[in-house]
């Protein structure tokens, strides 16, 4: 029921994240809606608009209710959340607290009662907004690290629901876990869920051990038997494993052959000056990026003399992101002294060194900076997947290019043809980039063809598939309607 009384709309169908795959943007005249940042989006935006189903999450704005409505065949359920639910739930409890603390301590999480207080509330709301528009026996599909009490919460109110929850970042072990003053609740409000999927089968293990230690429960291979909140009976069995995520490969290849495309990489590599190497960073501005460390080592290539000055150019795309966290602050002002460092001492009037951009592109844009760059750079110090990766290899249509990857981005456990590094290794990163950029053209398509070979099969729809299917065949062995399979 909706507060005035009428029925909500229900569907067979729901996914619940902190975001609607659109942002409200106050800063235009009429306010518009865009694309919301991050890889949740680009990978469940596409499994969304084959499902028709509903998607509960925030529109971005701080303080507004907006109505249900219908975009791209989707219909979005917008969640409100107030500027203090903003600082102390977004800002605070998930980004400053669980962000870090999931991150390997990049910088150092903090604890405070108060966000927790208000990620327990928003927690609630969600899940009692979702609760009301799914269907009975609804599948209903929980997104991230921002959200891990909802499955419980809906367990709770909704026992006749398929429950699955993904978590798109890394899981840490339990040396790094045991820190969070409320990690039992954590544990407990994952539980909730049928099927809990992970990025790699570490970060599934290190739940499972979470479990064991925190809880005193046992596990046997992916299984976890739930009791019930008076431990009298037995729940359900909850399943953790890994399901790696991935992009639409397809249709990035489609775009990246597009003339349109084509020409506008074209028009990159020229505007840029024709460099001889190409080499190219996407990313939200974040400090797991390690965005720092992969200038830094171009930086002293280009002053060891290994790279000529005229000879490669790196462009740095940042789109912005958690701006008003302190750290997020402090890696945009580093990230930009760095760049203005190297500009200053190696760029000449008709060749610049660095080109940095803080901004979001459109797909079609993002595609066509992918086919231009000879070399990708991810250097993550830590991701759950990095779909900037997948991505890059998607564009590269003629087989070319090189990905220079993270070993800590869960990418590097698909992608095992790309040139590895260790980030923090600086003269290794620098060894690295330069093996890729002198890299014989028949290694480079080798390499290449066998990493577009396996996203064609590794794409979103089989990602999206695999979970959905074992969830609701673990749904339905609960329900009684079928044998439990896990596939
Ligand atoms: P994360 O989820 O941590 O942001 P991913 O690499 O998994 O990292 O996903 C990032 C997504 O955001 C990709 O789909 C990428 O194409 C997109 N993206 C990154 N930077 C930009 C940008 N400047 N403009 C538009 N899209 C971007
Ligand atoms: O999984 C990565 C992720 O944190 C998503 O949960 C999130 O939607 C995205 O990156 C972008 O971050 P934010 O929503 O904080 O802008």
């Amino acid at each position: 029921m909706t507060i005035d009384g009428t029925h909500d709309e229900t569907f067979d169908f729901v996914v619940i994240a902190n975001r609607l795959p659109v942002d409200r943007d106050m800063s235009t005249e009429p306010p518009t809606w865009r694309t919301s940042p991050g890889g949740l989006v680009t990978a469940v935006a596409p499994v969304m608009q084959q499902n028709r189903g509903a998607w509960v999450g925030w529109a971005g704005a701080t303080d507004q209710e907006f109505d249900p409505f219908d975009l791209d065949g989707m219909h979005l359920v917008p969640v409100p959340l107030s500027s203090e639910e903003i600082v102390r739930y977004y800002e605070g409890f998930s980004n400053a607290t669980l962000w870090p603390l999931y991150h390997d301590l990049i910088v150092h999480p903090e604890f405070h009662r108060t966000w927790w207080d208000d990620y327990v509330r928003v927690n609630e709301r969600f899940a009692e907004r979702a609760a009301r528009v799914a269907s009975p026996g609804a599948t209903v599909w929980v997104h991230d690290y921002q959200l891990q009490l909802v499955p419980a919460l809906l367990r709770d109110a909704r026992p006749d629901l398929a429950i699955g929850f993904f978590n798109h970042i890394p899981f840490p072990g339990w040396e790094l876990f045991a820190q969070l003053p409320w990690r039992s609740q954590v544990l407990e409000g994952l539980l909730g869920a049928d099927l809990i999927g992970f990025q790699r089968a570490a970060d599934a293990a290190n739940f499972r051990r979470a479990v064991r230690i925190n809880l005193n429960r046992s596990t046997k291979d992916t299984a976890i038997t739930v009791p019930t909140a008076d431990g009298e009976r037995e729940s359900h069995v909850a399943h953790a494993r890994a399901f790696p995520i991935s992009i639409d490969t397809e249709e990035l290849d489609r775009l990246a052959r597009e003339d349109r495309i084509v020409a506008r990489a074209r028009e990159i590599r020229s505007e840029l000056g024709d460099p001889e190497v190409l080499m190219l960073g996407v990313d939200r501005l974040d400090y797991t990026k390690g965005i720092r460390h992969r200038i830094k080592a171009f930086g002293e290539l280009l002053n060891d003399g290994s790279i000529l000055p005229g000879e490669a150019t790196l462009v740095q795309i940042a789109t912005p992101s958690r701006e008003r966290i302190e750290q997020y602050r402090q890696i945009r002002d580093d990230v930009e002294l760095a760049v203005g460092r190297i500009n200053g001492e190696y760029s000449t009037l008709d060749h610049q060194a660095v080109h940095y951009f803080h901004h979001s592109y459109p797909r079609d844009e993002m595609a066509a900076y992918y086919l231009a760059a000879d070399v990708m750079l991810v250097t993550a110090l830590r991701d759950g997947m990095n779909l900037v990766a997948k991505e890059y290899v998607a564009c590269r249509t003629h087989d070319d290019g090189v990905l220079v990857l993270s070993e800590f981005a869960g990418a590097a456990e698909q992608l095992t043809q790309a040139v590895t590094v260790n980030p923090y290794d600086i003269s290794g990163l620098k060894a690295r980039i330069l093996m890729a950029v002198r890299m014989p053209d028949a290694e480079r398509r080798r390499r290449m063809r066998a990493m577009r070979r396996k996203l064609r099969t590794d794409d979103v729809r089989r990602w999206s598939a695999d979970f959905l299917g074992t969830l609701r065949g673990l749904a339905a062995a609960r329900q009684g309607t079928a044998p439990a399979v896990m596939h």
